[in-house]
């Protein structure tokens, strides 16, 4: 059946607007909300004792992989590498005997995702696929597949598709936690719990708009832009830049923040928004210094974060944006939302063509 736009300008417009339904959704595939308990149907590969785990993708969903594989090696101690699939298939990876994988994609049909998924079975490993087509290619050829439930997306961006893959991945560091006995119970179900808050915050964020609205309207007159995040904010960072590139044409770069000054803070003067993914936790005290550094050079500061991240950056900030209070764990999910937000009304500003990029291509099936 044909989908519609229904009451919005842009598919995309509608598409970041079901991210609250999307999420829930998505985690309620995994994670029972009633006893907070993640349950994962039998994988291809057993967490318990999966030596190492490859995990790969392509674009967005690449990054979704990234921010997972924080969360798995953190919360289940498994060690991971990640690569963009087209560099993958190439490197000639040595494989663990008996090693797993993780692909993502939203259509289930990238070529270079797909050829990873073949160099990763020849290879020995059993591959999980993270999709959101049911009848994708990727998912019939992997060992297993889980579907996020995101629905069609249309908008060549993914949006709703990248947050599904995120709450996914989230479910899954958890049940691996669990079954590696990294994970204490009581643990887990204050990580789940913070799971199924996130719809609801994520409906919160998107009543944030005009706010956002506003810091676009700045942003758009920028030639570049410098996206800054750590730790499983850093992926996040990257997805901000990479959607601000791919909607408005404009030049920006997602960076590690503590690696800003091996580069790119040579970059910065006051034509330039630095916008930052910095929520309150232990990571926070080191990002906030790099922005003063930033700001010491000219550098307009911009910031996702929360009411306690908010205080302390204020004084020197330009912007900042005031996230729900959540556990670090939920943080990169909920932030993955504004930046979405932001490139979507750059792009509006700039009338460039929201749904449909220039030189993008929704399913890329050519290498
Ligand atoms: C294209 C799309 C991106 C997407 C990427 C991977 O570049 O424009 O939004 O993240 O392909 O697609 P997949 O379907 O594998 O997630």
């Amino acid at each position: 059946a044909a989908v519609g736009k229904g009451n919005f300008r842009h598919f995309m417009e509608k598409e970041l607007h079901e991210h609250p339904a999307v999420l829930g959704d998505t985690l309620q595939q995994y994670l029972d909300p009633a006893t907070r308990a993640v349950a994962l149907p039998p994988l291809p590969f057993d967490p318990a004792t999966v030596p190492r785990l490859t995990m790969s993708a392509c674009g967005s969903a690449f990054l979704a992989a990234q921010v997972g594989r924080y969360w798995i090696e953190q919360l289940a101690r498994i060690p991971v590498d990640a690569d963009v699939a087209s560099e993958l298939r190439y490197r000639e990876p040595p494989l663990a005997e008996g090693g797993g994988a993780i692909l993502v994609s939203q259509s289930g049909e990238t070529a270079d995702t797909m050829a990873a998924l073949r160099l990763l079975q020849q290879g020995g490993q059993k591959v999980l696929s993270v999709v959101n087509v049911p009848e994708s290619s990727m998912a019939r050829e992997s060992d297993g597949a889980l579907l996020t439930v995101a629905g069609p997306e249309i908008g060549v961006a993914s949006t709703k598709a990248f947050t599904a893959q995120l709450a996914l991945l989230a479910c899954l560091a958890i049940g691996f936690g669990r079954a590696r006995g990294t994970l204490d119970e009581a643990t887990a179900r204050l990580l789940a719990s913070t799971l199924t808050e996130v719809p609801g915050h994520a409906a919160l964020i998107l009543e944030k708009d005009a706010e956002i609205r506003a810091m676009a309207a700045e942003v758009a007159k920028a030639r570049d832009v410098l996206f800054l995040g750590r730790g499983a904010l850093m992926p996040i960072a990257m997805e901000g830049a990479l959607k601000l590139k791919e909607l408005s044409y404009i030049h920006a770069e997602g960076y590690p923040a503590g690696e800003m000054k091996h580069g790119p803070i040579a970059l910065i003067d006051t034509a330039v928004p630095v916008i930052a993914l910095c929520p309150s936790g232990p990571l926070f005290e080191k990002t906030a210094s790099n922005l003063q550094e930033a700001a010491a050079r000219g550098g307009r500061i911009m910031a996702f974060t929360d009411a306690v991240g908010a205080k302390a950056l204020r004084g020197f900030a330009e912007r900042v944006i005031e996230l729900p209070t959540v556990h670090p764990f939920a943080a990169p999910i909920l932030h993955a939302i504004p930046v979405q937000v932001l490139a979507y009304h750059v792009a509006v500003l700039k009338g460039t063509d929201v749904d449909q990029p220039r030189n993008l291509a929704k399913s890329v099936t050519v290498e």
